[in-house]
């Protein structure tokens, strides 16, 4: 391929994009890290920045529970056939996990200073699910399984099912011991792209992107989809009326499937957030979108290794954290 090199790809789990916009424009947008791939050393681009402290397979490897992959797999399956949603809301939970102090389930703790009580994390979701699995693991192999793993690995299969590649997931993940809302630097909407990227660069990625945020129209967004927006958004809901729920990508309609439609909103100038659509203002990301938009199976080869590098981010191993028995408590 030459020494073509992806300054950044950015691409996300865009189809959380759906999640919510209400009449402040509260939205949930997880775009999520990229690529690098430099000739000849494709293994490294493979391998997220600790990956190698994982194991494949851990609990099969160290017989602690053999099908550990398999319940959590299948639990999701059923959670996944009452509700879609779970897709986009375990990756985002997954996504405000891995980059605020790495993966280590520090999201999932309670407390009035814990990461899931700041403003950044407001809306998030999924905490339910993953008290659900981890019941189920707790019943089957009791104080083996660790939150971080179940999170990662739930994420995996619940995004497989709504249309994304499956990827690999390495485990031996431990769960840490403290949480602090004070830790968690999520970037804002309005950040620049320079800024994006050094984010992302920080974490062991090559690009960052990505973000809980309140959004901004671009300067440069279609003037119809504006109004059409601002129409379902009014600024003031009148009495009793609820707060709107507006798909942010009405491509990918309400069903959540994984998709490439992003790319193609961004091209149309139909983005909403400025942070999506500064992906045109520098050469390297434009390219990738155009690339993303025109070729699905790119974006789905991108995003299954960006998924698996972000798993790996300062992961806790060996005798590091511990596992918990209850996700939102330590022992
Ligand atoms: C099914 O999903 C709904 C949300 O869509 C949730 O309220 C309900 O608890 C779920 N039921 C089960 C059995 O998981
Ligand atoms: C804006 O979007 C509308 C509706 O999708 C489309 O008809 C129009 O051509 C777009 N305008 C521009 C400048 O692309
Ligand atoms: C989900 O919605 C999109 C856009 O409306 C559509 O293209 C796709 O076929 C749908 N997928 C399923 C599984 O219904
Ligand atoms: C999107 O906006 C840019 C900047 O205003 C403009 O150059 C470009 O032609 C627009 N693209 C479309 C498809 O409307």
């Amino acid at each position: 391929m030459g020494t073509r090199h992806y300054g950044l790809a950015t691409y996300l789990a865009r189809f959380t994009e759906r999640d919510m916009v209400m009449k402040k424009i509260f939205l949930a947008v997880v775009a999520i890290g990229t690529l690098s791939l430099f000739p000849g050393t494709a293994e490294a681009a493979v391998m997220g920045p600790s990956m190698q402290k994982l194991t494949w397979h851990f609990y099969k490897v160290y017989n602690t529970c053999e099908n550990a992959e398999n319940f959590v797999r299948h639990q999701v399956e059923i959670l996944y056939k009452n509700d879609t949603t779970i897709a986009p809301k375990l990756l985002r939970l997954l996504y405000s996990d891995c980059f605020v102090t790495g993966c280590d389930a520090s999201v999932l703790l309670e407390g009035p200073n814990s990461e899931r009580n700041a403003p950044q994390n407001r809306g998030l979701g999924a905490f339910v699910i993953i008290d659900k699995i981890k019941k189920v693991l707790e019943q089957r192999c009791p104080g083996v399984v660790s939150c971080a793993d179940i999170l990662n690995l739930a994420a995996r299969d619940a995004v497989h099912l709504a249309g994304a590649p499956s990827y690999p997931v390495f485990t031996g993940r431990r769960d840490g011991l403290t949480s602090d809302k004070q830790t968690v630097d999520l970037p804002s909407p309005s950040i620049s792209w320079d800024a994006s990227m050094a984010y992302f660069k920080s974490r062991g990625l090559n690009v960052l992107d990505m973000a809980t945020l309140l959004g901004k129209p671009s300067p440069t967004m279609n003037k119809t989809f504006l109004s059409e927006m601002a129409n379902k958004c009014p600024p003031r809901t009148k009495k009793g009326q609820t707060d709107p729920l507006v798909y942010l990508n009405p491509d990918s309609g309400s069903n959540h499937s994984f998709t490439s439609s992003f790319y193609t909103r961004v091209l149309a100038n139909k983005s909403v957030l400025e942070v999506d659509q500064q992906l045109l203002y520098n050469e390297d990301t434009k390219q990738i979108s155009e690339e993303f938009s025109a070729s699905f199976e790119d974006f789905r080869k991108s995003f299954a290794l960006s998924m698996s590098k972000m798993g790996s981010i300062n992961v806790l191993t060996k005798n590091e954290g511990e596992i918990r028995r209850d996700c939102r408590r330590r022992n």
